[in-house]
């Protein structure tokens, strides 16, 4: 797998008037897109920093089909389409007919046939949710809760939001650090998308040879790689650690991961490097003590837990502006909204 950009063409996601209509990668969309992603996302965040309900969904059918396991991910959707008034189906892949040898593509035209509106897929197969989103029938939306190494879409989009919310600084003037795993990261080919996208001139991605795809250099400017951890975070406004995804690493990657916490975990001594009012984001699941110290992550500069809220009113996003773009595709938006 490369790290050069598996295109998600933007017709795919997008339709006729150019709204949201799947939601696979970062890839493809516009600047103009991911704001209104954000913007739709904080008018579901009170004034008091509460998520608020709304009947949005109403009477829609969200099923969740997860093939690869999750906590944050999984969980923040059914809220989001229970705060949204949908009915959530979560199928359980363990006890589905899979286990008997049905395919992905039975499996999903079997659901489709059960009245879903909406399919929030995750994958361990890097191109599934672009392989569904083209197979589907045209009403049902597919949004990517991450597949393989390839993309993780909303994950990329609550990053966005928390440092937003948390910076109160326009993209351009941030300096923002990835750290780790990024080779296996579907969360740091997103991220980088999306800061790209949204104007970030300053992005640093710090790993070491072993952990960083091949195909590093197809990645603009405003991307730069950094070996040593303490050259790279220096006077950043953002740093992003990442997980050691051993369960994607065929071959040993790390001499050891106390030596990886050597050279790449954060600690205080290396935060304090960074600007006084960096946030440190993790998408989770966390290993504490190897990319990240626990003082740190439960610290004040931590965000780690904003990113979890902030997932909620984003997949809200995303799920409302799918489900209107699915209805404005078929031009049932304005019957709707006549009577
Ligand atoms: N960040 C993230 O995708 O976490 P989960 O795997 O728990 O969903």
């Amino acid at each position: 797998m490369h790290f050069a950009r598996l295109h998600t063409p933007s017709q795919i996601q997008l339709n006729e008037q150019g709204h949201l209509k799947h939601f696979v990668s970062i890839e493809g969309l516009s600047e103009t897109t991911l704001t209104q992603i954000l913007d739709t996302a904080e008018t579901f965040i009170n004034n008091n920093n509460q998520l608020i309900t709304s009947p949005l969904l109403e009477g829609r059918t969200v099923m969740n089909l997860f093939f690869e396991n999750s906590t944050r991910t999984r969980m923040t959707f059914e809220a989001a389409a229970k705060r949204l008034s949908a009915n959530v189906l979560n199928i359980d892949i363990a006890r589905s007919s899979t286990s008997k040898g049905e395919t992905l593509r039975d499996t999903l035209w079997n659901l489709q046939a059960m009245a879903a509106d909406i399919f929030v897929v995750r994958h361990s197969s890097s191109g599934a949710a672009h392989f569904i989103a083209k197979d589907v029938c045209p009403n049902v939306a597919i949004i990517n809760a991450g597949d393989g190494r390839h993309a993780h879409p909303t994950q990329a989009m609550l990053d966005m939001l928390t440092i937003r919310r948390e910076t109160k600084k326009p993209f351009s003037e941030l300096s923002v650090a990835i750290i780790g795993d990024i080779k296996h990261s579907r969360v740091a080919r997103s991220d980088v998308a999306a800061l790209q996208t949204l104007g970030c001139k300053d992005i640093r991605v710090i790993a070491p040879n072993t952990l960083l795809p091949y195909g590093f250099d197809e990645y603009g400017d405003e991307v730069r790689l950094f070996k040593n951890m303490d050259e790279g975070v220096k006077d950043c406004d953002v740093i992003m650690t990442l997980r050691i995804q051993n369960e994607r690493i065929e071959s040993p990657a790390l001499a050891s991961q106390l030596e990886f916490h050597k050279l790449y975990g954060l600690n205080e001594t290396r935060l304090a490097t960074a600007k006084p009012d960096c946030i440190v984001m993790h998408p989770g699941p966390m290993n504490r003590g190897v990319e990240i110290t626990s003082s740190i992550a439960d610290g004040p500069q931590s965000v780690i837990l904003n990113q979890v809220t902030n997932g909620i009113a984003v997949r809200m996003a995303v799920l409302a502006l799918a489900m209107q773009g699915q209805l404005e595709a078929q031009g049932l938006l304005n019957t709707m909204m006549a009577e």
